[in-house]
């Protein structure tokens, strides 16, 4: 080691000595990207240019659905790493041999899921969703990014925007619920949280829109199962997010496990080069998910991981993560021109492109600093409590149960999920601790110290048979005013390869809650869980029920603020609630059916238990009657629409208007309404504020068809606010 070190560094003072070669183009940190890829490009042998587009797992495996064999020796010409340890020594000491051990010393890209957060760990996305609030999950996304750079991540693989409507699939907590718009918005809001006003800041990691495309319609909500996919269908609720996340700047992507209607995503031509690369002129590159490629075979694809290699490369998927199937073929591949060197070539600029662009080229090392330095920062842990907060759903609240009125002095906080402090993180905690996570408990004991007895009782786990526990619960309960319960899922009950057949909570749960309900005490139900549950009796069994999702490191305070009223909730359902298991999938912007009055269900109602964009307040609102510009638009211009707000309650709260769009007769049927636009803005109680929404037709009144060209076409709209409906008419 000693030795390259002294070689490196007389090297870089050649320059300096008369008649010394100067220093390669692409080391030139003034020379234009495209121009030091070229050179580069010119100096690699096909070995070096293939082993860019291979990615390795580095450092201790916490996922258990990555299991890898461990790595002796890691080629210091390798592309990319999943680098899973938190030490930025160890990062350096690898890019050191990239950089002096390597011919040509091209960093290697270390990715890491973080995915809510990287040790300081915001709630889950699905629950960011519900904060309608963009501009936190950037800050969120933004302080990831920090904690991961300080740590020697370069790429997260990150954000999910997979519209997911089926709750037995586990991934829905990863993503931003049910809509195309709501996830396409937070794919831009992460993106460029992650990604920085530019990719070359300091603290800018690169990110990955994914799982490209159609995985969550994986049949049956079973992981990695077959998905079918209508190219209608495709284009108008699961290529928005991509879309809006690509023009954002996101500077990867990763090709999903699933088989779209016969051609696996991650050999799907149409998707990943027609739609992606000469569309939308990404440039970025395509990594493949965990064994996804050589998942070909398995899902009748490809004959051999030769096939394999053949099928994802020519398809669009620059990189292969884990799988070694590109190093091991397509050196051969290329000598028997079915792949030529021009592919390769481009996928590996696309690569370098993403390095380049990263820095890591003039910067491959990053800064040593101390942990206290790098985590859990003032800011970070704002945000979190933050988002914690604004995230929360208040579904219920019978009789005014919540807030807690201030004669309380005893209540009992009863549930498996009081004093947990590993579930409460959900799935994908990053490098997250349970140490670092503030619980539901210590949340109650700072809000209510001095002023109210605690009597806290765990009554059940979050599964099994035992009862034991109900009777000290009820002894809790008898000897308080209020009884809060926290129960719900446990952290791997949902993320991947965590399907359920049922989204109902485990029966113990409920029969605690039934066993509480017969001391007559009022109940507040505090749920914490990655998916909407369906309730069955908990519903009726609750004064009040509180959604909290998995909230993160800092959801205790945010929690407790909301019961005791310091803090008013604001959240809104991004996924609907069924009823029951049974109804899925349900979600807002169904079609119409062919006899609106018919056709549901005999043995249940129709109806969902709680709609997408549900969420209650301590305070009311009102809505003025709207104002449209004019009743009358012509396709080149704009309108206006406004609504007057007034929160008529007593307490300040924060109110998000969700404007919809229904077109009722088009040439290709439309969704009964489709969310178009919302804003959150903070009304003092008794304040009025105007909520506006510009509408631009091509932007808004346009839809795909099914080869994704866009239609304007002229006739009667809707825009629906509140419980409003406003008529107006587009003319050419
Ligand atoms: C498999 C998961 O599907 C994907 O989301 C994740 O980023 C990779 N593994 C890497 O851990």
């Amino acid at each position: 080691m000693k030795r390259v070190r002294f070689i490196f560094s007389i090297a870089t003072l050649l320059p300096f000595v008369a008649g010394a070669q100067a220093r390669p183009l692409y080391k030139d940190k003034n020379a234009p990207i495209e121009k030091r890829i070229d050179d580069l490009l010119k100096r690699m042998t096909l070995e070096e240019k293939i082993l860019q587009t291979n990615q390795w797992t580095y450092g201790k495996n916490a996922n258990i659905n990555n299991i890898e064999a461990s790595k002796k020796a890691v080629r210091p010409e390798i592309g990319s790493l999943i680098y899973r340890s938190t030490n930025p020594v160890f990062r350096n000491d690898i890019m050191r041999k990239a950089m002096e051990e390597s011919r040509l010393g091209i960093p290697i890209l270390m990715g890491f899921d973080v995915i809510h957060g990287y040790r300081t760990i915001f709630p889950i996305p699905l629950a960011q969703a519900c904060s309608w609030n963009p501009s936190l999950v950037r800050q969120a996304c933004a302080i990831a990014a920090k904690e991961s750079k300080l740590s020697g991540v370069d790429w997260t693989f990150s954000p999910m925007v997979d519209v997911a409507r089926d709750a037995r699939w586990g991934r829905v907590a990863e993503g931003y619920g049910e809509d195309p718009y709501t996830n396409a918005i937070f794919a831009v809001a992460a993106v460029k949280g992650y990604q920085g006003e530019k990719l070359s800041d300091p603290y800018s990691i690169a990110a990955c829109l994914k799982h490209y495309i159609g995985y969550s319609l994986s049949e049956g909500g079973r992981d990695y199962h077959y998905a079918d996919v209508s190219p209608q269908t495709l284009w108008e609720t699961f290529i928005p997010p991509y879309q809006a996340g690509v023009e954002a700047g996101a500077a990867t992507l990763m090709s999903a496990f699933n088989d779209i209607s016969g051609i696996p995503a991650s050999a799907n031509h149409y998707t990943l080069t027609e739609i992606l690369k000469q569309r939308w002129k990404h440039n970025g590159f395509v990594v493949s998910d965990w064994g996804s490629i050589d998942n070909l075979i398995a899902q009748g694809y490809a004959a051999d991981r030769k096939d394999a290699a053949l099928k994802s490369f020519t398809a669009g998927v620059e990189m292969d993560m884990v799988d070694n199937v590109y190093v091991e073929n397509l050196q051969q591949l290329i000598k028997e021109n079915k792949i030529s060197m021009d592919k390769l070539d481009d996928a590996v600029r696309r690569i370098l492109r993403v390095k380049f662009m990263l820095g890591l080229f003039d910067k491959p090392y990053v800064e040593e600093l101390p942990e206290k330095d790098r985590y859990y920062q003032p800011k970070g842990l704002a945000v979190a409590a933050k988002l914690a907060e604004e995230s929360m759903v208040l579904l219920k609240n019978n009789n005014h149960t919540l807030p807690l009125s201030s004669a309380i002095k005893h209540i009992a906080l009863v549930g498996p999920m009081v004093k947990d402090s590993v579930n409460l993180m959900g799935s994908w905690e990053g490098q997250g601790t349970p140490e670092s996570v503030e619980t539901l408990y210590e949340g109650f004991e700072k809000e209510f110290k001095n002023k109210v007895v605690l009597h806290y009782a765990k009554g059940c786990d979050f599964d099994g048979t035992d009862q034991s526990g109900f009777s000290e619960a009820i002894a809790a309960a008898q000897q308080s005013d209020v009884i809060i319960v926290c129960i719900g899922e446990m952290k791997k009950w949902s993320g991947e390869n965590a399907s359920r057949s049922t989204i109902a909570l485990p029966s113990i749960q409920e029969q605690l809650v039934s066993a509480l309900k017969k001391t007559g005490k009022p109940i507040a139900l505090v749920l914490s869980n990655g998916r909407p549950v369906e309730l069955g009796s908990l519903d009726s069994l609750s004064d009040a029920i509180l959604e909290i999702w998995q909230p993160g490191i800092a959801g205790g305070s945010p929690l407790a603020g909301i019961v005791s009223g310091r803090l008013n909730p604001s959240g809104k359902l991004a996924i609907t609630f069924p009823l029951s298991t049974g109804q899925i999938p349900t979600y807002y912007n169904m079609r119409q059916s062919a006899r609106p009055k018919l056709g549901g269900y005999q043995d249940i109602a129709t109806e969902p238990k709680y709609w997408f964009g549900h969420g209650l307040s301590y305070t009311t609102f009102s809505y003025a009657p709207a104002r449209l510009s004019d009743t009358v638009l012509r396709k080149n211009k704009q309108l206006v629409a406004e609504v007057e707000v007034t929160n008529t309650g007593t307490v300040d709260g924060k109110e998000t208007a969700l404007w919809y769009i229904a077109d009722p007769v088009a040439s290709v049927t439309r969704p009964m309404k489709e969310l178009k636009y919302f804003e959150k803005q903070d009304l003092k109680a008794g304040e009025k504020k105007v909520f506006r929404f510009v509408i631009d037709p091509v932007r808004d009144l346009s839809f795909p068809d099914a080869n994704g060209f866009r239609h304007l076409e002229s006739g009667d709209f809707y825009i629906l606010i509140n419980d409003q409906k406003l008529k107006f008419r587009l003319i050419d």
